[in-house]
């Protein structure tokens, strides 16, 4: 199962990734992840992708395309993988199709969770991230059980730097204007399909499930 999960920033990607992953046992690779966790470590590459992330903008895609490369080559990914939040131009998907052709794999899904831009801006500022084990929180829309604590490991809970209203809105433009055309870029390969994010979190693992089973 190789799948790519697709949708604007704040959709429920890394939500549902979470889910994904106890389901098929598979690996979850997000770019975001991986830059949040170079710009902790202060590597050069954290340097540079912290000046974008920051500005809402996206990381160069020679970057980008890179890392992934790297990432998709290990063992781990033979039997799978959810891919979060790349690609995310034709650029990119243009070398994540030659990547795979490279070590003989394919997509299997190109999963997109659909959320109107109304409702963005309110899951971004409202999320809360556990800084132990990345369990992903809602204040309004999945609390945790004790205020600013995680549920899964007793982590201490914080708010990622681009979840401003400013940068978000940065973000939703630069996903409609860099990204959207992906839907289309699939939709010809006939491996894309849709998936209604306004819903409770576990109904949308759901239609996820049913549409990768059926
Ligand atoms: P990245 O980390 O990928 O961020 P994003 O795409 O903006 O998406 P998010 O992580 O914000 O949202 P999500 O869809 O994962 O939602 P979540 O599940 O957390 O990228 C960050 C930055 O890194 C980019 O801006 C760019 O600079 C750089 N970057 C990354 N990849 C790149 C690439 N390929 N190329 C270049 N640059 C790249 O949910 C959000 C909130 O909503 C949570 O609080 C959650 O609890 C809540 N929620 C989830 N589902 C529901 C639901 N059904 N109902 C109500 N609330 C819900
Ligand atoms: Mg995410």
């Amino acid at each position: 199962m190789h799948i790519l999960l697709m949708g604007p920033p704040g959709a429920g990607k890394g939500t549902q990734a979470a889910s994904l992953v106890k389901e098929f046992q598979i690996p979850h690779i997000s770019t975001g992840d991986m830059f949040r966790a170079a710009v902790k470590e202060g590597t050069e590459l954290g340097k540079q992708a912290k000046a974008c992330m920051d500005a809402g903008k996206l990381v160069p895609d020679e970057v980008t395309i890179g890392i992934v490369r790297e990432r998709l080559a290990k063992d781990d990914c033979k039997k799978g993988f959810i891919l979060d939040g790349f690609p995310r131009t034709v650029e990119q998907a243009d070398a994540l199709g030659k990547i795979l052709s490279d070590l003989g794999l394919s997509l299997t899904r190109v999963l997109s969770i659909s959320v109107p831009a109304a409702d963005l801006v309110e899951r971004a500022v409202g999320r809360r991230i556990c800084k132990t084990c990345g369990a992903t929180y809602h204040v309004k829309f999945n609390p945790p059980k004790a205020d600013g604590i995680c549920d899964e490991c007793g982590g201490e809970l914080y708010q990622r730097a681009d979840d401003s209203e400013e940068t978000m809105t940065n973000r939703i433009a630069v996903y409609e204007r860099q990204t959207k055309p992906l839907i289309e870029y699939y939709q010809k390969a006939g491996i894309y399909s849709e998936v209604d994010g306004r819903q409770p979190i576990d109904k949308v693992t759901k239609d996820l499930v049913k549409v990768l089973k059926g």
